[in-house]
């Protein structure tokens, strides 16, 4: 029915579209865990969003089964900017974004760490033909960008746009945590969250309350709705409620303590615990055996007031739309986040894993012929953004797009969609969604297929130390069991086997594993290779707390093996 419905509509698109596009309001969050906004999980009691949750919910449509395809910032971002798959795009990791404009025009920051060769080299592999940006600019839309974007893709040469965009998609440069993480070194990396965890600071975040004045400022200037001839598309971008976890009492008023609920850690950490699990939550720093449940809960609460404060900043900014004359029949207002937060579930925090806290992300959208009320439970993922932001763009020229890696939710929304019927998410198809990470904290490459029920989580197994024997797969029933406490895979090898399969019909996933950890190893070659060995111990001691004899002997052995299967002149770029 949907199928017939949508080749009537493609069928249809020749005949002039709308006179004029809607305007598009992106809002956008790090860090937030998509189960807050969804009304029927339970995470979602434990705090007041008006506007995030409430409004969506009554006003538009939200896809409450979204997850981020690699949960981490760049790889994330880049990946929803391109509408590519993190295996097609090769941005690994906050240390790997997008090395070049879609025009060519290579990355200056990436030029600054990792020099011009490595940048067009990186550039010529990715060869993606747009963003979301330059997309919907070709559509005719005004595009302003302000707050966090993230990618690199040479956005930040531009010293205007660098004057209200932050972080650039390259973060450090070449760091050796990230490179030499499959040396399966079990050493904390971060600070503990509780260090990271305070509830008295009088003005938290004041770097996304300028975003959000800046956002205010530049609606300000537009003309009234009924005068306006341009469509824009508006990107406003917060870091908050990313960590650390600081908040204040006016936050923390909005969080309703009691139904908070508490994590349940499964007990024999860390020698019974997954060896990825566990490299995990000790790299992460919380690998501490006493923690209380006063603490837990003081992180977590404190998470939940950074996501209140999240609320009140972002609704800010759609009040003065709205002041203006625009509203819900003239301008689509999107949110997304690019990842969510462990919140000391599981025995972590921070994002980069593939339980529901981390990989799952808010996706909703609201405005000209959306449902309104509508809870979506089709599986989505940020790949469809880019693909959905140009159908509410009413493009027409959608060859351009043959190799996009997501489709058009517009449908599933109610509204109608101009994409071609196999650029469509439609309710009824047995939809696929893959995440994968292959990035600090996690030793070797995870790979996650969500399909009806089922969450397959399988590891990269390149390399000796993380056999198939020890590094197994899991398998849960996310819609029976959401807090994934228990591993199926032992009971279901058929549908491990059905879903195995899913996954190596879009990639494969070893080689996916190999190419990174190529990729990993060459940088460790290139920028921590010549060092003598007391320099490198030193910054070895810096990046992993604790880092002892046997450590060092683990990474020569490492090195040892992957030199072994590397040819020299891959070292080389
Ligand atoms: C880059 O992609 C375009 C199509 O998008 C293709 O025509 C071109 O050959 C590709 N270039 C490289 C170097 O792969
Ligand atoms: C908490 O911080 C906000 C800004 O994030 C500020 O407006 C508010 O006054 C602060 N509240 C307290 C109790 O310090
Ligand atoms: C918990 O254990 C760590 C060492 O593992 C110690 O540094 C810390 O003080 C302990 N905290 C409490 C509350 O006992």
């Amino acid at each position: 029915m949907a199928r017939a419905l949508l080749a009537l509509l493609w069928a249809l698109r020749a005949l002039p579209v709308l006179a004029k596009r809607p305007n598009i309001l992106f809002l956008m969050t790090d860090s937030m865990d998509g189960r807050v906004l969804d009304p029927e999980a339970v995470q979602s009691q434990a705090v007041e969003l008006p506007f995030l949750r409430d409004f969506f919910a009554k006003q538009g449509t939200n896809f409450v089964r979204s997850y981020a395809n690699s949960p981490q910032c760049v790889p994330s971002r880049s990946s929803m900017c391109t509408g590519r798959r993190t295996d097609q795009i090769e941005a690994w990791s906050n240390e790997k974004g997008l090395a070049a404009s879609e025009d060519g025009t290579l990355d200056k920051t990436c030029i600054y760490f990792y020099g011009t060769n490595q940048c067009a080299a990186w550039a010529k592999m990715q060869n993606y033909s747009e963003t979301i940006f330059s997309g919907l600019q070709r559509l005719g839309y005004g595009v302003k960008l302000y707050g966090k974007v993230d990618i690199g893709a040479g956005l930040m040469n531009d010293p205007k746009v660098r004057e209200t965009v932050s972080a650039s998609g390259w973060h450090q440069g070449a760091n050796l945590g990230i490179v030499t993480r499959s040396a399966d070194i079990r050493r904390p990396t971060k600070q503990a969250p509780l260090s990271l965890t305070s509830d008295t600071q009088d003005h938290v975040h004041p770097e996304d309350w300028r975003t959000v004045d800046r956002c205010q400022e530049w609606i300000q200037a537009l003309p009234p709705a009924e005068q306006n001839t341009e469509p824009f598309f508006l990107y406003c971008s917060l870091n908050i409620p990313h960590p650390p976890f600081q908040t204040n009492a006016t936050w923390l008023a909005k969080v309703k303590e009691e139904k908070i609920p508490l994590p349940d850690w499964p007990p024999g950490f860390p020698q019974e615990w997954h060896p990825y699990d566990s490299y995990m939550s000790i790299s992460k720093h919380v690998e501490e055996m006493n923690y209380t449940s006063e603490e837990i809960l003081r992180v977590r609460k404190t998470y939940y007031a950074m996501c209140a404060e999240a609320d009140f900043l972002l609704n800010r900014v759609w009040e003065s739309l709205t002041h203006k004359g625009y509203g819900l029949d003239n301008t689509f207002v999107v949110y997304v986040s690019d990842h969510g937060e462990m919140n000391m579930e599981h025995r972590q925090v921070w994002k980069n894993s593939m339980y529901e806290g981390s990989s799952r992300v808010p996706f909703a959208i609201a405005g000209p012929g959306v449902a309104k009320g509508r809870r979506v439970t089709q599986l989505t993922s940020l790949v469809d953004v880019l693909p959905t932001l140009l159908d509410m763009g009413q493009e027409t020229d959608w060859e351009r797009h043959a190799d996009l890696a997501g489709k058009s939710v517009l449908l599933l929304a109610g509204a109608p969609s101009l994409a071609p019927p196999q650029l469509v998410v439609t309710p009824d198809e047995d939809r696929v969604v893959v995440s994968q990470y292959h990035s600090n904290m996690g030793n070797t490459g995870s790979f996650m297929v969500r399909k009806g029920p089922w969450k397959y989580i399988r590891f990269g197994h390149t390399l000796s130390t993380f056999s198939p024997e020890k590094y197994t797969p899991l398998l849960f029933n996310v819609d029976e069991d959401p807090g994934e406490a228990e591993n199926l895979a032992g009971q279901h090898s058929q549908i491990l086997g059905q879903l195995e399969v899913e996954l190596r019909a879009l990639f494969d996933p070893e080689d996916v594993d190999r190419r990174v950890k190529s990729e990993d190893f060459r940088l460790y070659h290139r920028f921590f290779g010549s060092l003598d060995q007391r320099r490198l111990r030193n910054k070895l001691e810096r990046a992993y707390a604790g880092f002892d004899e046997g450590d060092f002997r683990k990474l020569q052995l490492w090195a040892k093996e992957l030199a072994s299967w590397l040819a020299p002149e891959l070292l080389v770029v």
